[in-house]
């Protein structure tokens, strides 16, 4: 298909009222991704660069989606014919022309592809997906002439009772011979039940000029499910998600509850790796082999080794070895990397942080602009106080040393390797290697100052 040069528009102008949402329809996202992003997915099956015809919102469209897309604007929304010719500058000169609506994240790269292939295997000017469900949407229906020829589409709001009775539907997803459609969008007339420039009014004006059009059956309805309501967005959602987790799962990644597995479709995961209920996978992040992710964590934008453990925990913009544990509770902000069998234990917090290999963080601890070495206890309710209440400092930790509970060290500070800093001390000062700290108040005892005054007296 080298020589062939073709164009894919992508109509997404229209104004989505019933998703009743002050963000764009085709902006809202399913399984991690706008719907708009999904029908662009499933069109790089024939190009890099689709054509979005945009009407409302433009701003937020433009500067989500950036060099993604050639733009279209739509500026009055007056039908889908109308949407195309808002495209026809960015599709002039092209060979052919594959339309889509941006509503319809649930269509296949496969389909686009074989769409494309029919199209081009048939030489006809238009090439249609239709379906023929067991019950009908109130879709367009193909009227085809004594011949067995398609001559037109008649919209559900256009059709008479007879022509209802069609259970040949239109999938709103088309290939035109570039030529052909630009000469039949300029004929179009808004003479219809909805005063709109109908996109479908093409195929009679084919029709009637002897041109071919021609149909494949999509064979799997539920690829055409649009989005036109929050109910229908959270059934797209479910069916990605479903997709996903079944190509995760027949690639070796164990789900004991795929339903309540939410997984983003840029997210990778290896062989061998168990995931509990409740697992939220995001953005572009890669987990390793042989991991268990338990129960309610979600991972942003992370990086995670081999036979690593998270339990209930979030990371964001975080790097995990392998053979690491995580949580319960633990809380990985942005640039947390952590090494190989090192231990991020319960309500333990942690930000700009670089923290060795073996190093153990086991409980209630804020670890925020560090750098610690290799083989490192920190014990209990260590603080790293890294705000001077100005700005952020760093306190490195060097390999060995031993943090002791309730440890404060207080920024910009340096503990030199091997050091030992006794529980309970404000590190002011930088420690040498090797080096014993004790600071904090000397132990007073006072005997038998506290004879009598028991504070609880239970009733019995
Ligand atoms: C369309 C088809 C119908 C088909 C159905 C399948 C027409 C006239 N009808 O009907 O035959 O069965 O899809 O779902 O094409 N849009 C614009 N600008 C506009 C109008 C629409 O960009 O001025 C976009 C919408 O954002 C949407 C797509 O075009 O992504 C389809 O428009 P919609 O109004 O939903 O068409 P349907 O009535 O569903
Ligand atoms: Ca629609």
């Amino acid at each position: 298909m080298k020589d062939i040069n073709m164009k894919v528009v992508i109509m997404a102008a229209g104004e989505g009222t019933r998703m009743r949402s002050a963000l764009p329809k085709v902006l809202h996202q399913a399984a991690g991704r706008t719907l708009v992003e999904w029908v662009a997915e499933a069109a790089a099956a024939v190009t890099d660069k689709p054509v979005l015809v945009y009407g409302n919102g433009g701003d937020a469209i433009l500067e989500k989606f950036k060099d993604r897309f050639e733009y279209a604007l739509q500026a009055q929304r007056l039908g889908t014919g109308h949407a195309v010719m808002a495209a026809a500058e960015h599709i002039k000169g092209s060979d052919y022309t594959i339309v889509l609506a941006g509503d319809m994240p649930l269509v296949r790269p496969e389909t686009i592809r074989r769409l494309a292939d029919e199209a081009l295997a048939a030489d006809c000017d238009c090439m249609l997906l239709t379906a023929s469900p067991e019950k009908t949407p109130a879709y367009g229906r193909i009227v085809r002439d004594e011949a067995g020829r398609i001559c037109r589409i008649v919209e559900d709001k256009d059709a008479t009772p007879a022509q209802k009775l069609i259970k040949e539907l239109n999938i709103s997803f088309y290939c035109f011979k570039t030529p052909a459609l630009l000469e039949a969008l300029a004929q179009l007339k808004p003479e219809n039940a909805q005063h709109e420039y109908y996109l479908t009014d093409c195929i009679q004006v084919l029709y009637d000029a002897g041109k071919e059009v021609r149909s494949i059956d999509i064979g799997d309805m539920r690829e055409c499910m649009g989005v036109n309501t929050r109910v229908q967005l959270a059934e797209a959602e479910a069916a990605l998600r479903a997709r996903i987790n079944e190509k995760l799962m027949l690639a070796g990644v164990s789900m004991i509850d795929p339903a309540n597995t939410y997984i983003g479709a840029e997210v990778e995961v290896g062989q061998d790796t168990l995931i509990y209920p409740g697992v939220i996978l995001e953005g572009k992040t890669r987990i390793g082999q042989g991991c268990i992710l338990y129960q309610g964590s979600r991972i942003c934008d992370s990086i995670i080794g081999d036979n690593t453990t998270v339990e209930n925990s979030v990371l964001l913009q975080s790097e995990l070895g392998s053979h690491t544990q995580v949580g319960p509770n633990a809380y990985l902000r942005p640039g947390s990397k952590v090494g190989s069998y090192c231990r991020i234990g319960d309500f333990v917090e942690t930000k700009n942080a670089e923290i060795g290999d073996g190093t153990k963080v086991s409980h209630l601890t804020y670890v925020g602009d560090a750098r610690l070495g290799e083989d490192i206890n920190i014990g209990c309710g260590v603080v790293f106080v890294n705000y001077d209440g100005q700005q952020k400092n760093i306190t490195t930790v060097g390999d060995g040393a031993f943090i002791g509970c309730n440890t404060n060290l207080i920024s910009p500070v340096n503990v030199a390797d091997g050091a030992y800093i006794a529980a309970g001390t404000t590190v002011t000062r930088d420690v040498p290697a090797e080096a014993l700290v004790i600071g904090r108040s000397r132990q007073m005892v006072k005997e038998g100052w506290a004879k009598g005054r028991y504070h609880i007296k239970r009733k019995k």
